[in-house]
């Protein structure tokens, strides 16, 4: 691969940069300075900019303790977005796995491998994701046998599928969901003529979020997180 590519892809250095870089012998491969923009690397190279080694870019997963406040994506006019929160370079180029509401705290996933994200989110593969739930009514227990049942939520044409709801307290509840219908949690409870009053991810999958990351904090995700979807 041609050099200044390499240095392009792996660094956040315009084209114009790399080659001021390149000029003022800034740029070493195997700790030799390199003259010629159009140089070559090999499989292995070391190159070196300015005593920085730089290293092949490699696929990104996070999980991200979203607070409320937060959009989930890339750009937003009027809100700040969960990418605000995430201090990387290449940072626009992370996919969001599954969004949450503005108001919705809790897991995110973020990634730039795609075929990963794809795995998590295509309604082909039945994920489950569970949610804290509160409500400004009382929850009844008949929630948990409509919830089992399936519900027919307002402006759709096949009930939800089956989901758990397990009750915490007069007003609290864990629901666990396979689907990802559009605010999929509030219009189930608006089906039973409650509201939500807040929502929390606090699982995909296998997937926890890590009780240690504070709002608005993130982590790398570890090798069996990530594998957790091959299975
Ligand atoms: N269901 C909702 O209603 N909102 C979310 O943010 C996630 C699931």
């Amino acid at each position: 691969m041609r050099l200044d590519k390499f240095i392009g892809n792996n660094t956040e250095l315009s084209r114009t940069q790399i080659h001021i870089a390149i000029k003022q012998g800034l740029i070493s491969i195997n700790d030799i300075p390199v003259a010629k923009t159009n140089a070559h690397i090999q499989d292995g190279d070391k190159v070196v900019f300015d005593g920085k080694l730089i290293e092949e870019r490699k696929a990104r997963y996070l999980m991200l303790h979203k607070p409320a406040g937060y959009v989930s994506a890339n750009s937003d006019s009027e809100h700040p977005t969960v990418l605000d929160l995430i201090d990387m370079p290449f940072k626009q180029e992370l996919q969001i796995v599954g969004r949450l509401d503005l108001d919705t705290t809790g897991l995110i996933l973020l990634t730039d491998d795609g075929q990963w994200n794809h795995k998590i989110t295509s309604p082909k593969h039945l994920h489950t994701k569970s949610y804290l739930v509160t409500t400004t009514d009382t929850i009844d227990e008949s929630a948990i046998t409509i919830f089992a049942e399936g519900v027919l939520l307002k402006g759709e044409t096949k009930p939800t599928l089956a989901a758990e709801l397990t009750i915490l307290s007069s007003n609290q509840a864990r629901l666990s969901i396979c689907e990802g219908k559009y605010h999929q949690v509030k219009r189930m409870f608006a089906a039973i003529g409650n509201h939500v009053a807040s929502l929390h991810r606090e699982r995909i999958s296998a997937i926890c979020l890590d009780e240690s990351i504070p709002p608005g904090k993130y982590r790398p995700l570890t090798r069996d997180e990530i594998a957790s979807f091959e299975k």
